[in-house]
């Protein structure tokens, strides 16, 4: 069997969590490929929400296997954390998830130089969720990274200190103020308890499964205009989150992925620092948020919030190979009377329907089509064929310009909140 892959078209927070929960019983082995505690991935059924930054979303499902792939980064703290609360939910940790021995560690020290340059940077900040994801991924490409495999090794403790005071130098060159110690002794005694865990090479293991005939989705984190190469840059994570992303992240060759699932909502959120062509900075965007609950899942931030965006949809269609489309949120659209799609930007006098280089240094501005809105509340829809009329019409209307079948719709944060549908979409 192929393996499959679900990740985000926009910047982030689609509803991977939730999507790919409700797909987890279709597959056998649920892997994430890159990023770290940075995700924040929300789930809710049974009238409880769980967030998990690093550890797969088909946890809670038994008998699936759940990877954490050599691409992903590692907060031991953060992880512990995560797997007190599975615990607290009887979630048998050793029965359903592995850890490659590649994937790399964050250090404190990570986490306090990630907070040292966004300070340095000022007004020019990343936005960074301060988890210490760019310091890492730095060291990881530098070839000074430690792995979650060396931690079996005796002289773990010597290398450890090796690297803490290289990254001590490079703070000093920072006004920044720290003390380590509190979270240094902490983050050895998670490390500890890493010793308990099921460490593998995930390569084989993924490769294996595939070669049994067994079914792999591999979970994105963060999204594609987020993305190292492909995104906004400099305003992007350290990694890539585009499907490549998941051949290097797990060990799985190009001609080995199947169905790329890309997940948008049914308009955009942003949040953090960076270029958004369609954001609404007035009383729109802030009812957008309020309907959205626009809040981000790792940090308590505001999500920046604005109207659909096709040429950067588009433009994430081609970078991933999408050949399915997952809409969310098309619960909170009921809250207008008329929804705006940006099909193409006004840029130095210009029409244009692609994203320039100079996304960063230039004014875009949308140029906008107006589609009628749906006031219906959806949230309690149980098939596809109780939509109104002009969601259907929106449906139809994205498939077409974005020439790629949407086979699932989200209209509502829960599990059972999710239309399944049979796209008729076909090339014109
Ligand atoms: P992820 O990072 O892509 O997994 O997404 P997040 O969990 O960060 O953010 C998505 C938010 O929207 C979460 O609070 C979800 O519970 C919620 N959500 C997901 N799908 C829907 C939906 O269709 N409608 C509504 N109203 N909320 C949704
Ligand atoms: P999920 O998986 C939304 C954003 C940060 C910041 C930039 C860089 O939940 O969709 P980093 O901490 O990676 O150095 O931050 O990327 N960012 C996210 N935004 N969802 C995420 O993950 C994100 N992970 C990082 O806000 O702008
Ligand atoms: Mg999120």
């Amino acid at each position: 069997m192929k393996v499959d892959v679900l990740l985000g078209l926009q910047w982030g927070d689609e509803g991977k969590g939730k999507v790919v929960d409700v797909l987890t019983p279709d597959y056998d082995v649920i892997a994430r490929f890159q990023g770290g505690p940075n995700a924040g991935h929300t789930l809710e059924f049974d009238g409880i929400k769980h967030v998990l930054h690093t550890i797969p979303s088909g946890i809670f499902h038994s008998n699936k296997t759940n990877v954490v792939g050599n691409g992903v980064v590692i907060d031991p703290i953060i992880f512990m954390k995560e797997i007190v609360a599975l615990e607290a939910m009887n979630v048998n940790i050793n029965e359903r998830m592995v850890i490659s021995r590649k994937a790399h560690l964050i250090l404190p020290t990570h986490r306090l130089l990630d907070a040292a340059s966004e300070q340095a940077k000022g007004k020019k900040k990343i936005g960074s969720t301060l988890k210490g994801i760019g310091p890492t991924y730095m060291d990881k490409t530098g070839r000074n990274g430690l792995r979650i495999g060396d931690i079996e090794s005796d002289n773990f403790q010597e290398r450890y200190d090796a690297l803490k005071s290289k990254h001590l130098q490079l703070l000093a060159q920072y006004d920044f103020e720290f003390d380590l110690t509190e979270m240094e002794a902490e983050w050895m005694k998670c490390i500890e308890k890493f010793k308990g865990f099921k460490l593998v090479d995930s390569e084989h293991l993924i490769n294996a499964q595939r070669r049994a005939g067994k079914k792999i989705l591999a979970e994105g984190a963060q999204g594609t205009l987020l993305d190292i190469d492909f995104g906004s840059y400099p305003f992007v994570t350290s990694s890539n989150t585009i499907t490549a992303g998941a051949c290097t992240g797990l060990g799985v060759a190009p001609n080995q992925i199947g169905e790329v699932y890309g997940i948008f909502k049914a308009y955009c959120t942003r949040v953090g620092s960076g270029p958004f062509p369609t954001e609404l900075d007035g009383e729109v965007g802030e009812r957008m948020r309020k309907a959205g609950h626009e809040f981000g899942a790792t940090t308590g931030r505001p999500r920046r919030c604005g109207w659909i965006d096709i040429p950067a949809l588009k433009y994430a269609c081609m970078i991933n190979g999408v050949t399915q489309l997952i809409m969310t949120k098309a619960d909170v659209l009921s809250e207008f009377e008329h929804i705006k799609v940006c099909t193409a930007y006004e840029y130095l006098g210009e029409k244009i329907d692609y994203l320039p280089f100079d996304v960063v240094g230039s004014e875009l501005t949308p140029v906008y089509e107006e589609l009628e809105g749906w006031s219906e509340d959806l949230t309690g829809l149980g098939s596809i064929d109780e939509i109104p009329s002009t969601l259907q019409a929106y449906i139809d209307y994205l498939e077409r310009i974005l020439e790629t079948p949407i086979t699932i719709v989200s209209v509502g944060p829960d599990r059972n909140q999710t239309l399944m549908r049979e796209s008729t979409w076909v090339i014109a």
